[in-house]
């Protein structure tokens, strides 16, 4: 078993698109095992995003971030990596597959709806980054 950290963004959360997203995890088998809402600061967002602080879309992509409430999600799964990497569909929405969530849903590259680690080493780190292990089920 394997687990990832899934985060619906604040575009997903503000078009009302957490129980479409928790439809598609739910419909293909991955557990969630633990999940809250919170809303990030600037301060947060940036540790959390601190692989990308030298990318030019850093700001920006922060400040999205802190814009509102995100809901963040431990998943479980055998590779559910790569499982919920399938469902998200490639970062930029107009590269990903169809019927996937971010071609479905996303309207940029930053605003694309969802989050979900990319190797065991940043899921590591992005889970411990949220949850403690009183709050994982
Ligand atoms: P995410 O999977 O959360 O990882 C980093 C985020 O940066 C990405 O989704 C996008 O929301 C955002 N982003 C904005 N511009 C770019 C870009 N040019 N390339 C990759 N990610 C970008």
């Amino acid at each position: 078993m394997e687990r990832t950290l899934s985060i619906i963004k604040p575009d997903g959360v503000g078009r009302c698109l957490i129980g479409e997203v928790i439809k598609r995890l739910e419909s293909s088998n991955i557990k969630i095992i633990a999940m809250k809402m919170l809303k990030m600061t600037k301060k947060q967002a940036q540790g959390f995003y601190t692989v990308h602080k030298e990318r030019p879309f850093f700001d920006s992509l922060t400040d999205f971030m802190s814009s509102g409430p995100v809901v963040v999600m431990v998943l479980e799964a055998e590779n559910v990596i790569s499982k919920y990497r399938d469902l998200m569909g490639a970062t930029n929405y107009k590269e990903a597959e169809k019927g996937t969530i971010r071609r479905n849903f996303a309207t940029d590259i930053e605003k694309n709806v969802v989050h979900g680690s990319d190797s065991q080493e940043s899921a590591s780190f992005e889970i411990n980054y949220f949850f403690n292990s009183f709050e994982i089920v």
